[in-house]
């Protein structure tokens, strides 16, 4: 098949069957560098560790650390571990339209005052609360509730959405309902004693960190991270406490997830319809329950696994079932799914225009969608870190870089990350890490390599190249991903197989030769198992019709209607070729 066909399931299946240790790809023998003369030398010694964040991903890197002697301390602004798997039926309410700065597309940082001292302490009562905001909603903001709806069950095999050494209890379901995740993964932060109720030094719960800037020693040399934290305690249900100190680190690894910062689309129009009838739009994220929109008629706007999630979900309920599917040229994300979708949703080309003064949407063939009552926009969402401010920077457009004699930006249009060496070591700092933020990969098992090379490199036990050696090999991944775009965090089967190959040899060499942990493993089973998961998962002998498109679509061809089944088998087909 062609090499040009993107692989697009869902954030992971079939991905998994690259970390197999039964094929190969050679290596470069500089890409595991070896050369003496020619590695990064760190500016302070790294003992302590902030790691951002309790989801599948904290955990991850919270153990490796650990393990590797370094004192870790994580922030969790959540109650509770488990990130997105913390299901509840509250939701954030409506993000701003449009498109806020991606800096603040999860929240506007709150800082104490200006030279207050630390500790700062605010005390709120709803009952002489001026600031029109109340406790429960401070409360709300602060935590994030995540984009999981009530009936939503992973998309991944039970065994392979697990952490190494923890395994799922014989007979569980494969598909697994999402308070099933919740339960597992409180379960493991329980058995590293770092759960809510465990009272460990090493996690502060309800805790958001705020900021995260350098510190200097005192002959103003740079000397590590300064952590600006906030903790919002619940005091009764109308009162809260919030508490600001800081907290200094040599190392921060960011493990905030990926699906933070709602993407609401400017299409034309879409601001004027929101003024007019507000209450009309909503955004994947705040979907939990079809009964809301029982007899309505709803459009969904996307293709990917919300969309026809929450498509699918709705289906029995509502009078019209709208879906429209915008056909971009370069897609990234799951159209595969559009073929699970029940009879009785309407496929339909992309939005041209929102026209409200009469209340119909215009759709990119001309036609128009006359009675719709609410529009779910489920366009996924945006890379954002609120607490780095300093390295977002978003009048940096497409394959621009930020001013060269400064350090450059991690974030510029939301659509993706930057500069940083294997999406891990931010390259300008290598002390700042990101873990875990890669699209298309299953992330209980993608972090785990990721996280060694962490603990390794920051205890000294394998070693970065120069930091003029990370950028032209950064630059030239960037290139071989065709530029910067959401496609850049995208990482086809190939290419995890790659990387995969290359941790391996990396740490494992490193181990050799400087000792620590080697790399881990991966499960010969896999391969398999996404075999008999994905002929499951994807047989539907009763597709809904798609609307034709000019251009090749993703393993279709120009046909559009192929049987569901045969649909599976080829892509299966297509992932297990080449083994
Ligand atoms: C709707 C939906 C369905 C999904 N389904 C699947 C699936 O079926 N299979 C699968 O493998 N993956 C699925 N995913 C992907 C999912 O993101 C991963 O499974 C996993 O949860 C990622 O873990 P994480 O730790 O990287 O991020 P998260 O789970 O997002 O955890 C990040 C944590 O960081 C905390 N945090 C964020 N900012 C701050 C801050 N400033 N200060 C302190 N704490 C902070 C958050 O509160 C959160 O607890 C799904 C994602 C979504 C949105
Ligand atoms: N377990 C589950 O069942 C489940 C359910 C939901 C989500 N998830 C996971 O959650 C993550 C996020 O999924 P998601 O579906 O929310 O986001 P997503 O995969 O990023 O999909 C976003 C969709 O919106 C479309 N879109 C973006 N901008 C648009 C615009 N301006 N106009 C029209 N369409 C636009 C995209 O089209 P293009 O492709 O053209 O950009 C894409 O179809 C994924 O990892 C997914 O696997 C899992
Ligand atoms: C090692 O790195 C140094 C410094 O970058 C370089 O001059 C030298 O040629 C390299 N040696 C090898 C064998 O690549
Ligand atoms: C939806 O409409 C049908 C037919 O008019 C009606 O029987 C049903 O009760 C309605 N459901 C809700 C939840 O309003
Ligand atoms: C709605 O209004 C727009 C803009 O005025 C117009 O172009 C469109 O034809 C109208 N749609 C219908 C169905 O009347
Ligand atoms: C952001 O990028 C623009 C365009 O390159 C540049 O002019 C500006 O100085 C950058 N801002 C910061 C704070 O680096």
């Amino acid at each position: 098949m062609a090499a040009w066909v993107v692989f697009s399931l869902c954030a992971a299946s079939l991905s998994l069957a690259l970390t197999q240790t039964s094929f190969q790809v050679p290596l470069q023998p500089e890409q595991i560098h070896q050369n003496d003369s020619d590695y990064h030398q760190f500016k302070w010694p790294i003992r302590k560790v902030a790691v951002i964040g309790a989801g599948v991903s904290g955990l991850v890197a919270y153990r490796e650390l650990v393990d590797a002697g370094l004192d870790v301390k994580i922030f969790e602004r959540d109650e509770v571990p488990g990130g997105v798997w913390h299901y509840s039926d509250e939701t954030q309410g409506q993000p701003p339209i449009p498109n806020v700065d991606p800096q603040v597309a999860d929240f506007v940082p709150s800082l104490p005052p200006p030279n207050a001292p630390l500790p700062h302490v605010v005390y709120h009562n709803d009952r002489n609360d001026n600031t029109g905001v109340t406790s429960a909603e401070r409360w709300r903001d602060h935590r994030a509730p995540h984009g999981v709806w009530a009936s939503l069950t992973s998309n991944v095999p039970a065994p392979l959405m697990k952490f190494n050494r923890h395994e799922w209890p014989p007979g569980s379901p494969w598909n697994i309902p999402h308070l099933n995740l919740q339960r597992y993964l409180r379960s493991v932060y329980s058995f590293y004693g770092i759960n809510a109720n465990d009272r460990s030094p090493h996690i502060s719960y309800n805790t958001r960190v705020e900021l995260v800037e350098k510190r200097h020693d005192s002959f103003g040399n740079e000397h590590g991270w300064k952590l600006t934290v906030k903790k919002l305690e619940r005091l009764s249900p109308s009162s809260c406490k919030e508490k600001w100190w800081t907290e200094d680190f040599d190392a921060v690894v960011v493990a905030t997830g990926t699906f933070n910062g709602p993407n609401m689309p400017n299409i034309p129009g879409l601001i004027e319809w929101h003024r007019r009838y507000p209450e009309s739009i909503l955004h994947s994220r705040e979907y939990r329950r079809p009964e809301m929109f029982a007899n309505h008629s709803v459009l969904i706007v996307g293709a990917g696994p919300s969309a026809t999630g929450i498509a699918a979900d709705l289906n029995p309920l509502v009078k019209r079932n709208v879906l429209s599917w915008r056909q971009s040229e370069r897609s990234n994300t799951p159209v595969v799914f559009l073929n699970l979708l029940p009879q009785g949703i309407e496929v339909v080309v992309g939005i041209h225009q929102f026209h409200p003064e009469n209340r119909t949407i215009e759709l990119s063939d001309g036609t128009f969608l006359s009675d719709i009552d609410e529009i779910i926009l489920s366009t996924g969402y945006r890379y954002t870190f609120p607490f780095l401010p300093q390295y977002h920077n978003s009048s940096i457009k497409g394959n621009e870089e930020g001013p060269q004699d400064q350090p450059q930006p991690i974030v510029t249009d939301g659509t993706h990350f930057r500069s940083l060496w294997r999406d891990l070591f931010y390259i300008d700092e290598p002390t700042l890490a990101f873990i875990n933020q890669n699209l298309n990969v299953v992330t209980f098992t993608w972090g785990e390599n990721f996280a060694i090379a962490l603990a390794k490199v920051w205890t000294g036990t394998a070693r970065l190249p120069s930091r003029q050696t990370m950028w032209k090999e950064y630059r030239d991944w960037v290139a071989s991903q065709g530029g910067y775009g959401k496609w850049l965090l995208f990482i086809k089967w190939q290419k995890q197989e790659e990387i995969v190959s290359f941790f391996s040899s990396w740490l494992n060499t490193a181990a050799y030769q400087f000792g620590g942990k080697q790399a881990t493993p991966s499960d010969p089973n896999e391969r398999e198992l996404l075999n008999v998961w994905g002929r499951a998962f994807f047989a539907n002998s009763n597709p809904v019709k798609l609307p034709s498109t000019e251009r090749k679509q993703q393993f279709g061809g120009h046909q559009q209607q192929v049987d569901s089944l045969e649909y599976a088998h080829s892509l299966l087909a297509y992932f297990t070729s080449g083994y």
